[in-house]
């Protein structure tokens, strides 16, 4: 079957990299969550005291850009790859609350989207791929042949966000997660450079409603008729 590119966009906690994952691995496509890569600049930018709750210094962390390593290595018990800064494997840490608190900042910076869009399109360059993030229908590949924009109410993403951060130890409120969904979308869909929008040929799949597999078999019917006319 001729490989695609899959392009899915979407507000935050749509489970956008979960239906990823799962086109990759049925499809035997290489997955990447551009969502981790923002996170690892942020996280970068915390580790160097760029940023905190009441400042940012996006002058000292554009000129360190040339300095972040950033790559995605596969974890085979995990079934998908994982995200490494410098080396370092910061999976884990790039999903806490904190770095959720000042990554949409750090995805404002047109200097990081530019390094992190380059990087993303040479992934991507021999297809095969899905690729999840907010500008990836609009900027990274607006010539995907498939495109996806994942939607939910605010409600229903941070309940999920929530008790996904409660399995894994983390103590929050669901107010706390809710105010940060809040928060994300309104930088994300406001910023100046590439924000979220709906792309005019992106199909729209609200999931409010939908299990993991009924939106996952939805989706991979798009696919399967759209490669019958390739
Ligand atoms: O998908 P996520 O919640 O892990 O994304 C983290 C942040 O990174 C999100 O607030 C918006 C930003 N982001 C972006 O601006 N462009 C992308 N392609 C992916 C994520």
């Amino acid at each position: 079957m001729k490989k695609i590119t899959i392009a899915i966009d979407g507000f935050s906690s749509t489970g956008k990299s979960t239906l990823a994952k799962q086109l990759a691995n049925h499809l035997g496509y290489v997955y990447v969550d551009t969502g981790a890569m923002y996170r690892a600049v942020a996280l970068y930018a915390m580790q160097n005291g760029y940023i905190g709750s009441d400042f940012f210094d996006k002058d000292s962390l554009i000129k360190s850009l040339p300095l972040i390593k950033l790559q995605f290595k596969y974890n085979a018990d995990l079934g998908y790859a994982e995200m490494y800064l410098n080396d370092v494997n910061v999976e884990t840490v790039i999903r806490t609350i904190e770095v959720s608190g000042f990554v949409s900042k750090v995805a404002e910076v047109s200097e990081v989207r530019a390094k992190l869009v380059e990087q993303q399109q040479e992934m991507g360059k021999d297809k095969g791929i899905v690729m999840d993030g907010r500008d990836i229908c609009t900027v990274v590949f607006p010539d995907a042949e498939l495109k996806i924009f994942m939607t939910a109410s605010a409600a229903t993403r941070a309940q999920r966000r929530y008790d996904e951060l409660v399995e894994k130890g983390d103590a929050v409120t669901y107010e706390e997660v809710l105010k940060n969904v809040e928060d994300r979308d309104y930088i994300d869909t406001h910023r100046d450079d590439s924000p979220l929008v709906i792309a005019d040929d992106a199909i729209e799949i609200d999931n409010s409603h939908l299990s993991r597999k009924e939106q996952f078999e939805v989706v991979l019917e798009l696919i399967n008729e759209l490669t019958k006319t390739l």
